[in-house]
């Protein structure tokens, strides 16, 4: 028997497998095809203090090996998410989740963390600092250290719960970040995000999302992923949660020996979404066959 459990800033997941943010809706549009609750845990849509409607479309481009968004954080704000989202969420799902939160000030992130700090469900903030669909916040707190354990000092004195910061590939110093983040006391660093890309489309020779840009995810950001966690794992202490590419139980025990503590499963929800069911089935198989008896036992193991 082979054990898939793990652990993320004290709270024990069945296994490691966590849907990222913006790939898995608020959990209950998903739990119509599945029971969500086989998972470690998931991160929901992307919150901010006011509702948003998003980027203009067209807003996705399919590529090789991956995608393009460039969604600009569309959500109905945080007190929707609370009246609407978490009650509907809660019918399905018996376990923490995993608050993902977005803003374009300090004040923001401060105001959305301090309103979800009250649902009892929400075990973990995920603080993002790394959306590059949008002007003048998100990615614009995680390209600076400084920036960046601003919001993490914000935030840190509004909630008790654990925060995870998620951090942008788009910087030439990752190292530096994460380490701001653990000195202004995040509990957790969660990495990569998308990279910025783009795509440009013969016929009409324009670019083809409207936005021009947008994040680009899928397998093939998944070794620049690999060597960001394997280089944060190096650098801090506080746990790590993996994700960039992710999409077989292969790749969630690479990402674990790279050094993550868990992982985030993105776009590979998309392209099937029983993705992960699949990853957690699979994960004994495989296990056995790399001759792993306990998923915690290999995290970091590669160092
Ligand atoms: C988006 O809504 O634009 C994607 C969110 C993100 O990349 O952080």
């Amino acid at each position: 028997m082979v054990s898939l459990k793990t652990e993320l800033c004290g709270i024990e997941l069945d296994n490691p497998l966590i849907p990222a943010s913006g790939t898995f809706g608020f959990g209950y549009e998903f739990a119509e095809i599945y029971d969500i609750n086989m998972l470690g845990s998931f991160s929901f849509k992307g919150t901010t203090k006011d509702p948003r409607f998003g980027n203009p479309t067209p807003r996705i481009a399919e590529c090789d090996r991956g995608m393009i968004n460039s969604v600009g954080l569309q959500n109905p704000g945080v007190e929707k998410v609370i009246e609407n989202e978490l009650p509907k969420l809660k019918r399905c799902f018996s376990k923490p989740v995993m608050a993902n939160v977005s803003g374009f000030s300090v004040e923001e992130y401060v105001y959305t963390v301090e309103r979800l700090d009250k649902e009892e469900q929400i075990g973990w903030f995920e603080v993002n600092v790394s959306c590059p669909n949008v002007h003048g916040g998100g990615m614009s707190f995680g390209t600076s250290p400084e920036a960046a354990s601003s919001v993490v000092r914000a935030v840190k004195a509004v909630t008790k719960k654990p925060v995870i910061v998620k951090l942008s590939p788009n910087v030439t110093d990752i190292v530096a970040i994460a380490k701001a983040c653990e000195e202004a006391g995040a509990d957790g660093i969660s990495l990569i995000n998308t990279l910025l890309g783009m795509k440009i489309d013969l016929k009409s020779k324009k670019p083809v999302v409207a936005n021009k840009m947008g994040g680009f995810s899928g397998p093939a950001i998944k070794p620049v992923a690999i060597r960001m966690v394997y280089q944060v794992y190096e650098a801090v202490k506080i746990p790590i949660v993996g994700g960039g590419g992710i999409s077989s139980a292969e790749d969630v025990i690479e990402m674990m020996l790279a050094g993550a503590s868990a992982v985030e499963i993105g776009a590979a929800n998309l392209v099937d979404p029983m993705a992960c069911p699949k990853i957690i089935e699979d994960l004994p198989r495989v296990m056995e066959k790399y001759g792993i008896k306990n998923l915690k036992d290999i995290i970091g193991g590669a160092h």
